[in-house]
């Protein structure tokens, strides 16, 4: 188990470092990130490498036995490459250049960019690639966070249409799936086609799905050879990995296929940031690192765990006493293996003079250094325990495709995927259910329980997969918009909704309403439900239930019919939920799942997360208290933001 912080020598005096090494060795860490700045200092004038800082800064790490993890600079290059080649820099939609500062301004379809890339990657693994305390290297740093993963330049726009003509071959055959002929937008050629930059009214929505295609393409092809090389030149001792952002279904790239040739995801984990009074939801820290496991579909590290408050500009809220840590705690929980925290010490100078570390500018061994020190030495004794599988027996799933399709249409002015795929997660979540967070394109058969948040492009082969699971026995719970698109973005035609599913579903959709902010319909149970009311927001399919039972129905004078249905189908049953149902109602909902599933669950108190771990034939509860109060679970009280791992 790797235990350590983010360390940028580099930004301190040279004879600080040893002070610093002994400062981090003493937290009872045994390894340090570095590098994924430092381009200029490796090569201050091009072709000249020099990696005798490294070098030197390494083997003092040696001399405390630390280990390293070493980021590749391309995040962010030097000032003399983006002078003598200003082409590198990538463009904003309003065709701005960016310029130079700041970070990851760099096209991604930029030729050039990418020798110099390959260039200083080569150098760099070929020096270090003997090194025995190098065991990992991070490439890039949070591939397309902060905007970047998106460019309109003119490499770009060529390029684009290349990944057209490759796509489809024929312009024919382009505008006879896009519907071009619509407001007469028949294309000749396919160097006419636009990248989809702001126009009057909107675009194609089919071009504006395959733009999105292409962006994840440009970020991934780059990440993908960067990997390779490092792949190919590294030591057999070392391991290949990036560190993913959160905000990841914001992203104009598939992060699974970003990683796909890596040996482990690393994850950034931040449950606040720069101008949020408060963090997320317990759940949405708990859902992402359930996306982060599901990625390689097996535990990752954190390389940047957050610890003081941060942000650029403008700082967030401040974590209170044990409050990081507990958060430390949930991450191992759900998977986490080794963890750095995001970093050793704030820097005075440069734009992250407001990113608190471990230690603050006054190199004061303070209240973080202690909840550092103290989780390091709880945690390292866990060891076989956090590296255990999980097994979850509940998939929520998601596709970048369909996320991108809401993203250029969101058809309500409230609609958010995120928000979505958390309406339904959380139910689950408050029962302390196992879940993980996958791709539709991955086998889901092994799971009891599929939960499937606005898929609204599902093709014939993913109706066959869900209809499979269903006979086979397995619950599926979908909501609003499911099924009305196929792969090209477009409508499905002829096939009554939810398309593919409708079949399992036992319903149709009769009519939908797109409901605005603060606009509410209300909805009421029946049957084994009948005292209960609640509320729709958002959205609101009219479902038609055709062999399904109605759970609930909306209140309203004209459109009185289901508003949630149940469908047995084969040995399994599929719930539709209609529209932007409210967290209670979810909740009973989910209840009925789990008990009538078998998928195992575990009560407690609002705040109070538990996840169950195995380990050599014992189980460990690990215990989170997200909350300001006292609370208990069983016999365990926990203070506030305490947390403890203890023995079934
Ligand atoms: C991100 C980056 C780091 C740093 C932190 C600040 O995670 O990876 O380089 O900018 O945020 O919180
Ligand atoms: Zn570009």
């Amino acid at each position: 188990m790797y235990l350590g912080v983010d360390y940028y020598p580099e930004h301190w005096p040279k004879e600080m470092v040893e002070e610093d090494i002994k400062g981090i060795k003493e937290l009872g860490a045994n390894i340090v990130r570095i590098g994924e700045f430092a381009w200029h200092l490796m090569e201050k004038e091009e072709g000249k490498f020099d990696f005798s800082f490294f070098d030197n800064v390494i083997s003092k790490l040696k001399e405390e036995n630390m280990k390293v993890m070493f980021g590749t600079p391309t995040a962010t290059f030097p000032a003399w490459l983006a002078h003598k080649h200003p082409s590198i820099l990538s463009e904003d939609e309003n065709g701005n250049q960016r310029v130079f500062g700041g970070r990851r301004q760099y096209c991604f379809n930029s030729d050039i960019y990418r020798e110099y890339s390959i260039k200083i990657t080569t150098e760099l693994v070929r020096h270090y690639k003997d090194e025995p305390a190098i065991i990992a290297w991070q490439i890039d740093n949070e591939f397309g966070h902060e905007g970047s993963d998106m460019c309109y330049c003119e490499q770009c726009h060529t390029k684009f249409q290349k990944f057209l003509k490759e796509r489809y071959q024929t312009i024919d055959h382009l505008n006879e799936t896009y519907g071009t002929i619509f407001w007469g937008q028949t294309y000749n050629d396919f160097n006419e086609i636009p990248i989809p930059k702001k126009t009057i009214t909107t675009h194609n929505p089919s071009l504006q799905l395959d733009w999105a295609r292409f962006r994840s393409y440009s970020v991934n092809s780059y990440a993908q050879e960067q990997t390779k090389l490092v792949q190919q030149l590294k030591g057999e001792h070392q391991l290949v990995t990036t560190n993913v952002s959160g905000g990841f279904f914001d992203k104009w790239f598939d992060h699974e296929e970003n990683v796909e040739l890596m040996d482990f995801v690393s994850y950034d984990n931040y449950p606040v940031w720069g101008g949020l009074a408060e963090p997320i939801t317990p759940a949405t820290i708990a859902m992402n690192h359930d996306f982060n496991r599901g990625l390689l579909d097996k535990n990752y590290w954190i390389v940047e765990e957050l610890m003081g408050a941060q942000g650029h500009n403008v700082i967030g809220y401040l974590p209170r006493p044990n409050q990081a840590k507990m958060w430390s705690y949930q991450a191992f929980a759900h998977g986490c293996t080794d963890m750095l925290y995001f970093r050793w010490r704030g820097m005075t100078k440069g734009a992250e003079q407001f990113c608190y570390g471990v230690v603050d500018h006054d190199n004061k061994y303070g209240r973080k250094y202690q909840e550092v020190q103290s989780f390091f030495k709880d945690i390292s004794k866990y060891e076989d325990v956090i590296k255990s599988d999980i097994n979850a027996e509940v998939a929520v799933l998601y596709d970048y495709d369909n996320i991108w399709s809401w993203r250029f249409q969101t058809q309500s002015q409230e609609f958010n995927f995120t928000n979505e795929l958390m309406r339904l997660y959380t139910p689950f979540y408050k029962f302390n259910t196992k879940m993980d967070v996958i791709p539709t394109t991955r086998d889901f058969s092994r799971y009891k329980v599929l939960v499937v948040p606005a898929l609204q492009v599902i093709d014939e082969e993913l109706g066959n997969r869900f209809k499979q699971f269903t006979q086979n026995g397995g619950t599926i719970i979908f909501s609003f918009r499911t099924g009305i698109k196929d792969k090209n973005n477009n409508i499905h035609f002829k096939k009554a909704l939810p398309g593919f599913v409708a079949e399992i579903a036992g319903i149709n959709i009769s009519e939908i309403e797109s409901l605005s902010s603060n606009q509410y319909v209300e909805v009421k149970g029946l049957g084994q439900y009948a005292s209960n009311k609640g509320t729709c927001s958002v959205w609101r399919d009219i479902i038609a239930p055709i062999t399904a039972e109605t759970l609930y129905s909306y209140v309203d004078p004209f459109h009185s019919e289901a508003a949630i249905t149940k469908n047995s189908f084969g040995k399994g049953n599929v719930y539709y939920v209609g529209g932007g149902i409210d967290e209670e109602i979810l909740t009973e909902i989910a209840k009925e799942v789990v008990t009538e599933t078998g998928v195992s669950f575990i009560e407690s108190e609002p705040g109070i997360e538990v996840y169950e771990r195995e380990a050599n034939g014992e189980q460990y509860y690990f215990i989170m208290n997200h909350t300001a109060e006292l609370k208990s679970f069983e016999n365990v009280s926990l203070q506030a933001y305490e947390s403890k791992i203890i023995k079934k």
